[in-house]
């Protein structure tokens, strides 16, 4: 068997002997002698056109009758076709009918709504669009892999039920084994996780970073990269509350080593993809945003833009915009902020740094001004916050006290305040969101457009 991604990208070579491939029929037209089938083989994003002929195929009259998306294996010889619209042609000499496919099959050739094709997330990967979003994907992973161990970074699997909140912020699920009709309950009214599998309060982890971090004290350099979890309250296009995350951590190294590390992490991924996805770039660009290429090209070819939040707010406040959430010193940035500074203001990646130490997590910096932390969010057009990151405090009795302001339990955070005891060191890492990072990378406008199987709030089918 041949594959069609190999004819494509020349890695065979075109003799005269006959091929076999097998793949699933995207189109037929006939006429009574002759017919044109399009197979996809699922090894690239084109098709092959296989040319039937009455007097050359003995079941000629079966196969034109075939409907879309039946299986077959076509043995033929290749022929190249220069001045067509594909380079070359298949001439069957023999079409096995592996499995005929039911005529209301739901992938017509007509073009269908990506909202449509949400209700078919099990059958939604045949078509281009989803093809090309999925085979990037896959080689984005590869490529965030490949770059972090050429740095000598170690992949570090930190788990997936936990009992701290990393990020302070409340939106745990929880998991339990307890009968929810009938939940045992202490003296004062509260549920009783004595009797829970692990005899206590368990949840999905929303962050893999204080594990991590224990990690990088003994490593130096090492990364997560696995699923998170937040029950958020957020119904956007760029919430999900299944998503992968890639948490880099880095002993001896600040914050400024953060944006250097992330600004070639994400280019090196992008250039990977240029290179190795290119027909499937294309195919996006042609079909879902005609800015992709030249965005991707931009962003690997310009330095990204770098600014304090100070500097943000007073771009924001000078700008000629009615925002809907006024800004002043010490709010959050919102989305509308965010889109603003990167699409408009600087037209590209930005970095904005030294963010309100009370609107961020209690684990980053305080810098000497007592006002800011050493925190950092990239934020890019169209999406708005890819990564979040930042120094973290490595000064135990800094930290403890500012556990102590935020209001976190010190027994569960005893492990993390020894890492400090046991040799504190200056450290820091950042968080890429993985499906923002495709999002950015396919076009695409909706998160549930760049996950296999979405996890939204509201609904869950598959
Ligand atoms: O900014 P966040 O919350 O940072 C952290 O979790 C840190 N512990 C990271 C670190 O320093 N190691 O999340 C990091 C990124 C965000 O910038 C965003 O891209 C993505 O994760 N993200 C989400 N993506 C999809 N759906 C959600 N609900 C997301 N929440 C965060
Ligand atoms: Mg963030």
């Amino acid at each position: 068997n041949v594959l069609v991604k190999d004819l494509y990208t020349k890695k065979r070579d075109f003799s005269d002997e006959p091929i076999t491939i097998s793949g699933w029929i995207r189109t037929i037209r006939d006429s009574k002698k002759i017919a044109f089938i399009e197979v996809n083989d699922g090894s690239y994003i084109k098709n092959i056109q296989v040319i039937a002929k009455k007097n050359a195929l003995a079941n000629f009259d079966d196969v034109v009758k075939l409907p879309i998306s039946s299986t077959v294996k076509i043995t033929g010889k290749l022929v190249e076709t220069p001045d067509a619209q594909q380079p070359f042609e298949l001439h069957a000499e023999e079409v096995k009918i592996e499995g005929v496919a039911d005529p209301d099959y739901p992938l017509q050739k007509k073009k269908h709504s990506l909202e449509y094709l949400r209700t078919i997330a099990h059958l939604r990967p045949r078509t281009n669009t989803f093809y090309s979003v999925f085979k990037i994907r896959s080689l984005a992973a590869f490529a965030i892999h490949e770059y972090l161990q050429k740095y000598g970074f170690v992949y570090v699997n930190t788990p997936i039920i936990t009992s701290s909140d990393t990020e302070g912020a409340g939106e745990m699920f929880r998991i339990s084994t307890l009968d929810p009709d009938n939940t045992p309950q202490t003296d004062d009214g509260k549920v009783d996780y004595s009797q829970d599998f692990f005899g206590q309060e368990t949840n999905l982890t929303v962050s893999g970073q204080l594990p991590v971090e224990a990690f990088a004290l003994a490593f130096r350099n090492v990364y997560t990269f696995g699923p998170t979890f937040r029950a958020e309250d957020s119904h956007t296009k760029r919430h999900a509350a299944e998503f992968w995350m890639i948490e880099p951590e880095m002993a001896f190294a600040d914050l400024k080593d953060v944006l250097d590390r992330s600004e070639g992490l994400l280019k090196y991924v992008i250039n990977y993809l240029l290179e190795n996805a290119s027909a499937d770039l294309q195919f996006l660009n042609d079909n879902v945003d005609h800015n992709l290429l030249e965005l991707l090209h931009h962003t690997v070819d310009e330095d990204f833009a770098r600014i304090t939040y100070t500097e943000a707010i007073d771009i924001l406040e000078k700008a000629d915009v009615d925002f809907k959430f006024p800004v002043k010193w010490g709010i959050d940035l919102n989305s509308e902020h965010e889109q603003y500074l990167a699409e408009k203001a600087f037209g590209k990646p930005v970095f904005v740094t030294d963010y309100p130490r009370n609107i961020k997590a209690f684990y980053m910096r305080d810098n000497p001004d007592e006002k800011t932390v050493a925190a950092v969010d990239l934020l890019v057009p169209r999406i708005g916050e890819l990564i979040g990151g930042s120094q973290r405090e490595e000064r135990e009795d800094v930290l403890e006290a500012k556990m102590k302001e935020f209001g976190l339990p010190k027994e569960e955070y005893e492990w993390y305040l020894e890492l400090r005891k046991y040799g504190g060191t200056k450290h820091s890492g950042f968080g890429i969101g993985f499906e923002r990072l495709l999002m950015y990378v396919t076009g695409m406008d909706n998160i549930r457009d760049v996950i296999p199987y979405p996890r939204i709030q509201g609904s869950i089918k598959f």
